[in-house]
């Protein structure tokens, strides 16, 4: 772990998106080349509607960029709804003009571990990595029991994460597995970026930045890498606001 511990940016949710594409772009700019793995899931959204417009009001080129997909589902057919690569495509790559060079997780062929190492290879060396937080503290689909050392693989995948396939992203079936790059290769990074909004995820945000780190909160292992930034607006950082006390005698 850094000596410093991770740098927590808390914004105003009304600027979190702009200050994030700012930084991006920012890095975009300096390393045209610039290789970086991003998640889905509904907290880039605002994010990469920034990128989009900015883009077209003329941002650092993402010609010479690559990106890397963090993770995608098994078993889903192309071009299902609830799939990564469909939903960053059509988020963010279809609206980058020129595009970025897209390295996609490939699970429409017969092998998922041969995909899973072969998206090893890919996520060897990244510049930035680009994560979510899931509830149950998974970054990717490195689910709860995901070691720091693991590489990018095919896992099982837990409940809450099956579900949300059909239920948040709108799947045809309910997946089992997916293929996630893994926690080794995220803190082999250069730099790592942690997303975090809303109230709901205050307590594992807390979890994973303000206890010991631990296998049933994948997160927390990124703690560990020297150049971890949290972007997080004042919600995931306050949570709840507490409900004032009704007054005696009140109606309800
Ligand atoms: C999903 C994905 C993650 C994502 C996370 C948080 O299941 N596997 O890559 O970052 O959960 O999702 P959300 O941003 O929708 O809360």
């Amino acid at each position: 772990m850094s000596s410093g511990g991770p740098r927590l940016r808390v914004l105003p949710a009304s600027a979190w998106a702009a200050t994030v594409a700012d930084e991006l772009l920012d890095r975009l700019a300096a390393e045209p080349r610039l290789r970086v793995c991003l998640p889905t899931g509904d907290t880039p959204v605002p994010l990469y509607a920034e990128l989009a417009a900015r883009d077209a009001a003329r941002s650092p080129s993402w010609a010479q960029a690559t990106v890397v997909l963090l993770d995608e589902w098994a078993g889903l057919p192309p071009g299902d709804p609830a799939r990564c690569d469909v939903r960053l495509r059509r988020q963010l790559l279809d609206q980058l003009a020129p595009p970025p060079r897209f390295v996609p997780i490939d699970v429409d062929g017969s092998d998922d571990e041969a995909a899973a190492r072969a998206h090893d290879a890919a996520a060897r060396g990244l510049d930035l990595v680009v994560l979510g937080l899931g509830m149950n503290g998974h970054v990717g689909f490195n689910e709860p029991g995901s070691r720091p050392d693991d590489p990018t693989r095919l896992v099982r995948l837990a409940v809450s994460s099956r579900e949300a396939a059909t239920a948040r992203y709108g799947a045809a079936l309910t997946p089992t597995a997916g293929i996630t790059v893994g926690l080794g290769r995220i803190l082999e990074a250069t730099e790592v970026w942690l997303l975090v909004t809303g109230e709901r995820k205050a307590d594992v945000l807390r979890r994973a930045l303000r206890e010991p780190e631990g296998v049933d909160c994948p997160a927390s292992y990124l703690r560990r890498h020297p150049r971890l930034t949290v972007f997080a607006d004042e919600a995931a950082v306050a949570g709840p606001r507490r409900r004032r006390p009704r007054a005696p005698g009140s109606a309800a």
